[in-house]
């Protein structure tokens, strides 16, 4: 079969581990006899400098017309003036918002062989193994009024957190399906002692738990949260919460797996059929940003995006066969003792972006 699709690398390490994370697609349809064609779009500071928006309408065009996305990074040092009128990160935003890319899945799994990687202690991390479902499209980062001005008082700013009971509602569907596929468990997190979004949140929260009787809801304040991804956070199965709090909370998770560069994302949405059969339409990437600090020095972690590659294999199209083949040649990498920088510990071989990028290749070759 013939699968399409975008390829957004854009800027800092995008590139670099979206190439990888082609690469292992490409070894993948080999080995399974599918056919992927690739077609690129510019985002991001690229993007700006390229035609002066971070989200081109072609862009959106070509991820429309795929059966899905697989994203880079965006952002740099470049683009990062607070005042400047357009900034890279409209890219991924506005993106997520044209595709209604609503449910951001994000698993975290602290892998037995990368305890180490993580500064946290070994005993606190067996076991971890959840997924936080952040809602995509809605509150801090999209609701009106959102600017800038001035006044007697000096400058002000504003951004809304709106949240209506549909977002909420479906939201949590996701997170209340997922986990009935899982462990059984869902921590839904707020701020309901301070915010009324937050009290919407729970009430709602309150009513689904209701609705879901075979699974186990914990509600949990987002500053309580944060406390106990650290001090407990094999205790965790399905996590859900809303867009800033889990740009926040990932962040903080991806500590547990030993490093950013490890993590994949799936965002999924209102497009459940996809054309190419057997999944929904969704666009994959890495949770880490355009990291400019080691950018172009062959030294990312291109297994987030390589991980995202297989999410996209079982989400969007359906072959779970090919998904686990994949993770299955990242985790003998990692077991084989290989590592990038950002995971490396003393007596570990250090690897480039290239060569772990080979090595995995090589293992979905030779498995
Ligand atoms: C993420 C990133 C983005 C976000 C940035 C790059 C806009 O931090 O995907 O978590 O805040 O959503
Ligand atoms: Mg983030």
């Amino acid at each position: 079969m013939k699968y399409t699709i975008a390829v957004l690398p854009g800027d800092g390490i995008g590139p670099e581990v979206t190439t990888e994370g082609k690469h292992a697609l490409d070894a993948i349809g080999q080995v399974f006899s599918h056919q992927f064609e690739f077609v690129e779009g510019l985002v991001g500071g690229i993007a700006i400098d390229e035609t002066g928006i971070a989200l081109p309408e072609e862009t959106i065009e070509i991820s429309r017309r795929a059966d899905s996305v697989l994203f880079g990074a965006v952002g740099g040092p470049k683009w990062d003036d607070p005042s400047a009128s357009v900034r890279p990160e409209d890219g991924i935003i506005g993106i997520r918002k044209a595709l209604r890319l609503y449910a951001n899945l994000r698993p975290v799994v602290a892998q037995k062989d990368l305890l180490k990687a993580s500064p946290l202690k070994e005993e606190n991390l067996i076991g971890v193994d959840f997924v936080v479902i952040r809602e995509l499209t809605g509150g801090l980062y999209f609701a009106k009024p959102k600017k800038r001005w001035t006044n007697r008082n000096g400058r002000m700013a504003v951004d809304t957190l709106t949240y209506s009971e549909k977002e909420v509602r479906r939201i949590l569907k996701v997170a209340y399906d997922l986990a009935r596929t899982r462990r059984h468990r869902v921590a839904s997190v707020d701020k309901f002692n301070v915010l009324e979004s937050g009290r919407l949140w729970r009430e709602i929260a309150i009513e689904m738990a209701a609705e879901y009787p075979d699974v186990e809801t914990t509600h949990i304040l987002v500053d309580a949260c944060a406390m106990k991804l650290i001090q407990d956070p094999g205790s965790f199965d399905v996590i859900v919460t809303e867009n800033m709090f889990g740009d926040i909370l990932t962040d903080e998770a991806s500590v547990l797996a030993g490093s950013m560069g490890l993590l994949p994302s799936a965002s999924l949405g209102l497009k459940k059929v996809n054309k190419a059969g057997g999944g929904q339409f969704g666009l994959y990437e890495p949770i880490h940003g355009s990291a400019p600090d080691i950018a172009g020095k062959n030294a990312a972690n291109p297994l987030g995006s390589i991980l995202s590659a297989a999410m996209l294999l079982r989400l969007s199209f359906g072959l779970e066969q090919e998904a686990e083949h994949l993770e299955q040649a990242v985790a003998r990498v990692i077991s084989d003792g290989h590592r990038t920088p950002d995971i490396a510990t003393a007596g570990d071989t250090v690897v480039t972006t290239t060569e772990m990028g080979k090595l995995v290749v090589d293992h979905v070759n030779n498995p």
